[in-house]
């Protein structure tokens, strides 16, 4: 009897040792951009209390920036993938012909082989995805009744997607869950609806980062940079790896069975095999450093990430200002638009939200106004705002609600920012989600319309005009100025 209760209390206690681990560390909260929505979606700052929307206002118009859901693989992924299992198969093989121990070799590695093995199409929309956006476009009507309820005008509800399938098919997905019973289609009552897109070679709404050659540019000399200070956390972790597998894994390896781990947790539920690999304090910093080349590449690590964003900003903003004076002028129902619903990318959904100044602290904000650059997000152990899963999740996204409030006397409209469904404080805004539409414009909106895309992204050069007192020698001190600059910015990281 004694040797039972003791027995029962060992599986208890693992049991609560199990589910205690389990809450603390869930891998699947910490993938970067390639975190599933519903992983992380409840992940507000719990800190912050989001404003009361004062009584008597109501919602007129709502536009919303998504990423479209979760995806599957690239081809060129996948064939990282297949490079991986022959490695690890001739890592394998190389163990047993020097008959050393097999102990530490997890199972699965075994045969190993890539899931998509054979696949040759890759990066649509995943049935998870689909899900994702569906249930999105019927919690985003159920929140906002007032704006649904009207009959489908493509005018009335305007959405648009890039012209990649996954996103359209995010677009698709969404609608059918915002229309699900408004029309006459089988038996789910769905209803057609319009989705337009621009040519991807001409969208500079949605695919900026496309068509800005500037931007490429900077992208294609930055990698090279950014894989540097990637280098020590990988050679770190593969040195690791080896000692703890017993296998002569490279840095690719390592960089392959964090990739595969990503894709395994958030494509296929897995998380006891690549991810199983990595003690929590290691999936920590790999998943910094997917989050650092996310601020370096796509967020505030550049200014020119954000500013080629400034023809969509321009877009929401008049959208408003237009659902403003329908509203002052009393615009008959059904003839003006009530919301504009966007369908794109990471690389859509990251740089509007630097536009809008979130996940700043508000010395930050002003940092960005002076043009000054930021420190890049601390490694941890320390804490840092700027975290992928939360800033460009699969599906992640940004909707700005644009209340009337007849009643205040302060202001007749405010703006308010969900990011992820969640109200998120604007640093540019007092760090207040709930902003006087005045103040958004004046102090959000306006500084950055200065910046005219054509120049951000086409001007190769910058080509100061050669006026007699800039002689090419202070020209060559000015170049030498802002290398030496980078250099002292790079430096600041604390690797
Ligand atoms: C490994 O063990 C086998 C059988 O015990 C032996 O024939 C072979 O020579 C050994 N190989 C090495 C590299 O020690
Ligand atoms: C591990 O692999 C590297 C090449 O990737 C090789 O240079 C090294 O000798 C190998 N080490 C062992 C112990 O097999
Ligand atoms: C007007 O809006 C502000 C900001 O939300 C709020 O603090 C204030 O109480 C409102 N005034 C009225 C009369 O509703």
């Amino acid at each position: 009897m004694a040797m039972r209760i003791a027995t029962f209390l060992v599986i208890l206690l693992s049991v609560f040792e199990h589910s205690a681990a389990g809450e603390l560390f869930n891998v699947r909260q910490h993938l970067s951009t390639v975190s599933r929505y519903g992983a992380v979606k409840e992940f507000a700052d719990s800190a912050f209390v989001p404003s009361k929307v004062p009584d008597g206002c109501s919602p007129i118009h709502l536009n919303l920036v998504a990423r479209h859901g979760t995806r599957s693989p690239t081809k060129k992924r996948m064939r990282e993938l297949d490079n991986l299992a022959t490695h690890l198969e001739s890592l394998l093989r190389d163990v047993k012909e020097q008959n050393l121990s097999l102990k530490k070799v997890p199972a699965w590695l075994w045969g190993w082989k890539s899931p998509w093995k054979g696949k040759v199409t890759g990066g649509e929309l995943t049935d998870v995805g689909e899900i994702e956006l569906y249930h999105l476009g019927i919690r985003i009507r159920e929140r906002f009744p007032d704006l649904f309820n009207e009959e489908y005008h493509p005018d009335v509800f305007t959405i648009k997607a890039t012209q990649v399938p996954r996103a359209s098919a995010s677009a698709v997905a969404f609608g059918m869950g915002l229309f699900s019973g408004r029309g006459s289609l089988g038996p789910g009552h769905q209803r057609a609806f319009a989705v337009t897109s621009e040519s991807r070679a001409s969208d500079i709404l949605l695919r900026f980062f496309d068509c800005c050659q500037n931007y490429k540019d900077f992208r294609k000399s930055q990698e090279p940079a950014v894989d540097e200070l990637k280098e020590p956390i990988f050679d770190e972790i593969t040195a690791t790896l080896r000692k703890r597998y017993g296998l002569n894994f490279t840095r690719q390896d390592a960089s392959s069975l964090w990739f595969l781990c990503k894709q395994e947790a958030s494509l296929l539920d897995i998380t006891d095999q690549a991810c199983g690999l990595f003690s929590p304090s290691e999936v920590a910093l790999l998943e910094w450093t997917d989050d650092l080349e996310l601020f370096i590449l796509k967020g505030y690590g550049k200014s020119l990430n954000y500013r080629m964003g400034v023809p969509l900003l321009k877009d929401v903003f008049e959208s408003m200002a237009q659902a403003i004076k329908a509203k002052e002028e009393n615009y008959a129902p059904g003839s003006y638009e009530k919301a504009r619903l966007r369908f794109a990318h990471a690389e859509t959904v990251v740089p509007f939200s630097c536009l809008l100044g979130l996940f700043l602290e508000q010395s930050e904000f002003k940092q960005i106004l002076r043009e000054e650059p930021l420190q890049y997000p601390p490694k941890p152990p320390q804490k840092r705002n700027w975290r992928g899963s939360t800033v460009a999740p699969f599906a992640g996204n940004n909707m700005l609600v644009l209340y009337s409030c007849p009643a205040n006397s302060s202001s007749k409209y405010f703006v308010q920012v969900l990011h992820n469904e969640h109200p998120i404080p604007m640093p540019g805004c007092d760090n207040s989600d709930l902003c006087p539409f005045e103040v958004f414009k004046e102090r959000i909106v306006t500084p950055h319309m200065k910046h005219e895309y054509s120049a951000v992204c086409n001007v190769k050069l910058e080509k100061p005009e050669l006026k007699p007192a800039m002689s090419k020698l202070s020209q060559l001190f000015h170049w030498l100025f802002s290398q030496r600059n980078d250099d002292t910015r790079s430096l600041k990281v604390d690797l």
